[in-house]
Parts: structure tokens; sequence; C-alpha cells
């Protein structure tokens, strides 16, 4: 018994020294922007989904780069080349391991953002492997990015495309999936985590039922990859996108997961320099992996740089990263829901739930709120439908404010950002 009773005392002191560990703090400490103010208020940054702020770590690589390493890559043999051409390749490896890919190399396509790896899809995989009548099933919960792309390829292909119902807990409707699927659907495009909603989507379960019909499982991984540990062969993803900016690393570069078995029979997306292993007028062959879906100089430094974002996080740790977020969310859904006339979207279980807090005052227009708590609060909150007009308008939305959260926000802001709300009622008498 006593021997029991040590132990259980001996992992509760260690839960407790990694969650110290976890100082937010000295993160900080890290993120020069967060020093400045903003109407002669300190910045309470809360517009984390729609893009996060960079540490010092971030901003010291690109300069780095810029004033020692600088130079186009695969083509020089001279030194900076070289140095550069190693930087630029490394990153890829990190961040394929960062979403444990089996071929962290090859599986690991640098791209500009989230929508341009869905669009790679569309257009690479989707438009040689269709045929017409073939079914693509997405969900009303996603970014427009998970949307227009399976939209045109729908026209084009003379496909079908459907979209799986979501609950009014905000949560996805797995029964109207299963339904849904047949043989003849070919992709199953799912959000991991929505920007509108926080909800954090049963990604394993989906990818099992996309695999049992034969079709593609291709997420949208831009709000899950910044926030949590995240396991591409976990989930039996096919394809995953997601996006630089929102996990600390600069804007215009992103990635693309793709299985390399799948990547070695499609063609290119992009054609130009660097893609190919030989070109003649009469035909050209294609470059290995990764290389072959990297036409054209890349952004070499924003690989870089993501590299250093992707460090960053590893320090901390994801599953840190994610019980703070976790913290976070279920404090702000506690304090906001006091607050009368507040209306809170989405799931409140935060198992299930990121750290995106959407909500409405009634009878107050979000873009007011938004306005007041930028100009007299020095807060930073995004309004409108988050690029996700569907799921917005199937709450009977036109518009919602968005607090979202990342490694630096606090307990301290949610207060803050709460006792703000109320003075925002008094000034509309709500
Ligand atoms: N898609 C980003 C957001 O949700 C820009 O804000």
């Amino acid at each position: 018994m006593i021997s029991e009773r040590n132990s259980t005392r001996h992992c509760m002191t260690r839960l407790e020294d990694k969650i110290n560990m976890y100082d937010v703090k000295k993160i900080r400490g890290d993120f020069p922007i967060l020093k400045r103010t903003v109407h002669g208020k300190p910045l309470v940054y809360l517009d984390n989904a729609a893009t996060t702020q960079k540490p010092k770590q971030v901003i010291d690589t690109i300069s780095d780069y810029y004033t020692q390493h600088n130079a186009n890559i695969h083509r020089g043999l001279h030194t900076l080349s070289q140095e550069a051409s190693d930087m630029y390749d490394n990153a890829h490896v990190l961040l394929g391991k960062f979403v444990n890919a089996r071929y962290p190399m090859e599986e690991t396509i640098f791209i500009r953002n989230a929508t341009e790896g869905l669009n790679l899809v569309a257009n690479a995989w989707g438009r040689y492997n269709l045929k017409e009548g073939d079914e693509i099933v997405s969900t009303e919960m996603e970014h427009h990015s998970n949307i227009v792309p399976w939209q045109l390829l729908k026209e084009e292909m003379g496909a079908k495309l459907k979209f799986v119902n979501v609950r009014e807990d905000g949560t996805l409707d797995m029964e109207d999936l299963r339904k849904k699927m047949c043989s003849r659907t070919k992709i199953v495009a799912c959000v991991y985590a929505s920007n509108m909603l926080g909800t954090i989507n049963p990604v394993k379960e989906i990818g099992k039922i996309a695999h049992k019909y034969g079709a593609l499982f291709v997420v949208d991984a831009a709000q899950a990859v910044p926030h949590m540990p995240v396991d591409v062969q976990e989930i039996g993803a096919d394809f995953m996108a997601f996006s630089g900016h929102k996990m600390l690393g600069p804007t215009g570069i992103g990635v693309l997961y793709g299985k390399k078995e799948l990547l070695e029979k499609m063609h290119p997306y992009m054609a130009g320099g660097d893609m190919i292993s030989e070109v003649k007028l009469e035909g050209s062959k294609w470059n290995i992996l990764p290389w072959k879906f990297e036409a054209g100089t890349p952004n070499i430094a924003g690989g870089i740089a993501l590299a250093a974002a992707v460090e960053y996080l590893n320090a901390l740790g994801m599953k840190n990263v994610r019980a703070h977020e976790k913290e976070l969310i279920g404090y702000g859904i506690e304090t906001l829901s006091k607050i009368a006339g507040v209306e809170i979207y989405g799931p409140l279980n935060t198992d299930i739930r990121g750290g995106v807090l959407t909500f409405n005052i009634k009878g107050i227009d979000p873009a007011d709120v938004a306005a007041v708590l930028d100009s007299e609060y020095g807060i930073a909150i995004r309004t409108g439908h988050h690029c996700a007009q569907p799921i917005t308008e199937k709450f009977g939305l036109k518009s919602t404010c968005r607090a979202s959260f990342y490694v630096y926000n606090t307990k301290e802001e949610i207060d803050f950002l709460a006792s703000s709300l109320k003075k925002v009622k008094d000034i509309f008498r709500k």
C-alpha cells in the first residue's frame, strides 16, 4: 500500500513538474511584438487562428539566413548554395518528423499555405483520377479552402460533392458520414480542427471509414498541427495540409504531407525549374520527391524559419501546448458564459475543442465589439465568417466574434477580455 501511494505521489510530482516547466511568462519574453502597445494599451493578441506571432528565434533565423547563407538551392556548387540547400532540405526532414511521416523528406512538400496544399491535391490527384459520377465527401464545417477546390473539381470532372451534417453542438454527424459514403466515393476531405467552432474531429475514425470505401483521406490540419501532437500515420491521412504562419513560422510557407506511393504516381502540379530530372524539347522527366512538387525557386528563408518554429514548439512539447490551450479554452468558456447575453458556439467539452472561442453578444454587431475591444482595450480578435461561410450560416449567423489562443496567452488576458466585453455591453446599453 505504502509503496503504491509513494509511486502515485511520485507520478503526480512528475506531472506537476512538467506543467510547471511550461512557463508562459518566459515564453512571452520570446515574442517581441507582445511588448508593444495598441492605442496606448498593452497588446492582447487573441487572433491566433488567423495568424500567430513569431518568437525571436524565428525572426533571428530569417535574419541569419539573409545575412550569412543566402543563395539559390540545388543549383550551385559554391559554399553558400550548399549551406542554403542543406538548411532547406533539413527543414523538410524536421517538418516530416514533426507529423510522424514515414518518409520525412520525400513526403514533405513545401507549399505557400494549407490552401495551396489542398489545391495541389485537387488538381494533381483529382483531375487525373476522378471520373464522371465519382463522389467527393466533405463536411459543412470546412474552411473555404477545403470546399472551393472540390467545387471546381466537381464541375470539371462531372463528379458529385456531398457535405456531412454538423450537429447543433458543433460536432460532426458520423452517422450522416457513413450514409454519404458509397463505392463511388473517391475523396473524403475533412478538417481536423474547425477554425470557426473549435471542434476537434475524430479524424482517425473518419480515415478508417474513408479507407473502407477505398477513398483517399485528405485532412486540412491548419488549426491542428500548430496546437496538438499530430501523427499522420496514426490518423491514416493520405494527404494533410497545414500553414507555417499559424504555428509561429512566417507567412508564405506551409506543408503538404502526402503518402510517398501516391506522390510517386501523381502528375506534377506546377512545372518549371527544379521539379525535373531531364528536359528535352520532346518531353521531360520528373525530379525525385519532394522536389517534383516544388517548381521554381521556393521560399527558402521561409522553409528554414518554419523549421526554427518547429524547434521552438518541440522544445515546449506539443502535449504541453495542447494542455495549455485546453486549460485556456475551458477557462474562456467558463468565464464568458457568465456574461449575460453572450452566446458561445461549438462544443463545450474541451476534450474535443481547440483554443478557438467563438461567440456573440446579443444585439451588438460583432464588428462593433471588435472595434471597441481594439480601440479602447488593445485586444485583437477576429470577426466575420472566418472563411467558413457555410457553417456560420448553418448556425443562422452572418458573423461572429472569435478569440483564439496560443502558446503565449494567459488566463489574465481572458479575464481582461471578459471585463472589456462587459464594458462594451455598457457602451451599447445591452
Ligand atoms: N483561416 C484563417 C482564420 O480562420 C485566416 O482566421
